[in-house]
């Protein structure tokens, strides 16, 4: 079984959530998929897909205008949130700090975050790439708790360019080596950036690639179920 996330970011409607919503809730798969939806498409009949948000607050409730509570994502049917990715790290300024705050949160009311790390192209290029991992690993993971954990290179993000497959796997195995020494063994590790329906089973077949952590390449109900169909 390997985790198939789609991450909608700031896209969809009502008519097209449904559309994919029904196609999901048809889709037989060993796989476990969850659509994480901007906030507006969270409610509804998800006919049973699972669904995950890509923001919370690490507030519980009060003057924060414009963030949204766990309780709240709790009320809107989520079972998971992403936290941590590299467009509210850029745009947002969030902090390890921060994201660790938000993992906090998430854990507490019983979601799932699926914390996101992973390097800017400079650290690309200058090999620093895994000391750049440990030190956010280090940061922003919760101390226990359910998390999953999605290895996102930033310059790899909705750019058509992805590490070679033995970079996916040393990377990995440096995060699975971190997380069993600190007790997170079983924690899932994905991969996400530039994963599409022609590279999509090869990067799940590679050692401690638990699943699969898909921005555009969701958003078309076609593509999205040939990737789902394609990973056994
Ligand atoms: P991408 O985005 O698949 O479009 O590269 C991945 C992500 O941002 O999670």
């Amino acid at each position: 079984m390997k985790f198939i996330i789609g991450n909608w970011k700031m896209n969809g409607t009502p008519q097209t959530k449904a559309k994919m919503i029904n196609a999901l809730a048809k889709t037989e798969t060993k796989n476990r998929v969850v659509l994480c939806l901007p906030y507006t498409l969270l409610n509804g009949d998800n006919r049973g897909v699972k669904i995950g948000a890509q923001n919370i607050s690490k507030h519980d409730d009060g003057a924060y205008t414009g963030d949204i509570s766990g309780q709240m994502l709790v009320d809107s049917g989520v079972k998971y949130v992403i936290v941590g990715h590299s467009e509210r790290r850029l745009y947002h300024h969030e902090t390890d700090e921060i994201v660790h705050a938000k993992a906090i949160a998430a854990i507490k009311n019983k979601i799932i975050p699926i914390i996101c790390v992973g390097e800017n192209l400079a650290e690309h290029r200058a090999h620093k790439t895994q000391r750049v991992i440990h030190k956010m690993l280090k940061t922003a993971l919760p101390g226990g708790g359910k998390f999953i954990v999605a290895y996102e290179p930033r310059w790899a993000i909705g750019t058509g360019k992805t590490p070679t497959m033995d970079e996916i796997e040393s990377v990995h195995k440096m995060i699975y080596d971190y997380l069993k020494r600190h007790g997170n063994e079983k924690t899932p590790v994905l991969y996400g950036g530039s994963v599409n329906q022609s590279n999509a089973a090869t990067i799940a077949a590679i050692k401690h690639v638990n699943g699969l952590l898909i921005g555009g390449a969701s958003l078309e109900i076609k593509t999205f179920l040939s990737i789902i169909k394609s990973i056994k």
